[in-house]
């Protein structure tokens, strides 16, 4: 089969790598792709905003399975277009990606599922924030209803910085949503899932924040490992009967199946795992270490999802191992990103590239706030963690930005769950 991969991340990159071994995908093409997806992957130009333009590229390259990787093109409805054209897509149509689209909307398909997620009052005047700020008290959780490429959240003890986050949305048209804080270790639980059946991946720890010791602004994530060591045992089966299933049933119920990537983002309470999160595709960085520890064919689990086949897949195998992601950011990031540094040693063993591209003479330029994603396995989180930073300390670019202490908790054992 040929696969066609949306996006330019390295997710995307990563995505693009594990089709590329699987023996039943003769071809893999990626739409707009960077200086990474190039050297495994054939490059094209899309418009990754615009479903019709993926549509047609879809049935220019004769592709028989497009994978889009990121938000935006599936809320816009490419999934729909592509199957429109009569090919198969992973992911959610426009309606079912809404999950991701909008927090609103995920807490209406909880609440009717009876999913646990944390309390919130939804807030669509500057009047009504000071109420819900009051209500839940600090620290104070305000997040924006729609996509914000991961910088729609602000967590603080400050009132006043709340009050102007939601009042900065509002005044841009949007609408916010007022959160309870919850306290605990998160997990990233992907499931690939074909609207009925629903099968999960590892579950993985991403970084959200910019500094070490989850400290600065919220970014796309700065790092990732899996799996986690400190997880309870049974945690995946009651994550997959408590708020997968019902949130899958629900959405099929309501006459928008849900297929494609079901990302559930969880604190792990005192009184269980809670909702904070839905995506609706795959994480990025979660999948650079996901991917680099599955040994079933990617394009056939994909594809099964895509066609309603998920029934007859194989059990999934996994690679006894752990492993690490460590990701390298511009200057800037992330705010405004300075871009067009020269990269130096992203073309070795395990560096995934997200922000990059060829400048004139073919040299590895930043392009964007998040460049590369440096990952390594390892038999145990140390071994794969310090392979992972091994290998960043081979890389340079001017200023680059990267926490040091990703997976340092988990290798301390310093990761507990509140009693
Ligand atoms: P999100 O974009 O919803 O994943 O939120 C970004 C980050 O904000 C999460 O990864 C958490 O670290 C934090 N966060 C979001 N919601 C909550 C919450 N209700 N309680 C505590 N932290 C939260
Ligand atoms: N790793 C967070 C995200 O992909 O949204």
């Amino acid at each position: 089969m040929r696969v066609l991969v949306i996006g330019s991340g390295a997710r995307e990159h990563a995505l693009c790598t594990a089709l590329r071994a699987d023996p039943a995908v003769v071809g893999v093409v990626c739409a707009p792709g960077n200086a990474g997806t190039d050297t495994v992957a054939e490059s094209r130009p899309v418009d990754a905003s615009d479903p019709a333009s993926i549509a047609d590229l879809a049935a220019a390259v004769a592709a028989d399975l497009v994978v889009i990787g990121p938000e935006v093109p599936l809320v816009a409805g490419a999934a729909d277009a592509v199957r429109g054209k009569g090919i198969a897509c992973f992911g959610p149509s426009g309606p079912a990606a809404m999950l991701e689209g909008s927090k609103d909307f995920a807490k209406a398909v909880m609440a009717a599922a009876a999913v646990p997620t944390a309390a919130s009052r939804s807030c669509h005047r500057v009047a009504d924030i000071a109420a819900a700020l009051a209500l839940f008290g600090p620290p104070y959780v305000v997040k924006d209803d729609g996509l914000a490429a991961g910088k729609g959240v602000v967590v603080t003890p400050d009132r006043a910085v709340a009050e102007a986050h939601g009042r900065s949305i509002i005044a841009a048209g949007g609408s916010i949503l007022v959160e309870e804080f919850l306290a605990g270790p998160e997990v990233s639980l992907f499931a690939v899932t074909d609207g009925e059946t629903i099968v999960p991946l590892l579950p993985a720890q991403d970084f959200k924040r910019i500094g070490d010791g989850d400290t600065g602004p919220n970014t796309g994530g700065m790092g990732a490992y899996c799996p986690l060591p400190w997880l309870p045992s049974g945690f995946v089966d009651d994550v997959v009967a408590q708020v997968l299933r019902p949130t899958v049933a629900e959405m099929a119920r309501r006459g928008t199946p849900y297929t494609g990537l079901l990302y559930a983002g969880l604190v792990l309470t005192a009184a269980g795992p809670r909702v904070i999160e839905f995506n609706a595709r795959f994480g990025d960085p979660e999948t650079q270490v996901v991917l680099a520890l599955l040994d079933s064919p990617l394009g056939g689990l994909l594809y099964a999802a895509a066609t309603g086949a998920l029934a007859g897949h194989p059990p999934l195998r996994w690679i006894d191992q752990y492993a690490v992601t460590v990701v390298l950011a511009a200057a800037g990031y992330p705010g405004a990103p300075r871009t067009g540094d020269a990269v130096l040693g992203a073309e070795a063993e395990g560096i995934l590239h997200a922000g990059t591209r060829r400048g004139a003479d073919g040299q590895i330029l930043v392009s964007s706030g998040r460049v590369l994603s440096v990952t390594a396995t390892g038999h145990d989180l140390a071994a794969a963690r310090s392979v992972a930073y091994e290998r960043v300390s081979t890389v340079d670019f001017a200023d680059m930005q990267f926490r040091t202490d990703i997976a340092a908790a988990a290798v301390r054992g310093d990761i507990t769950i509140p009693a």
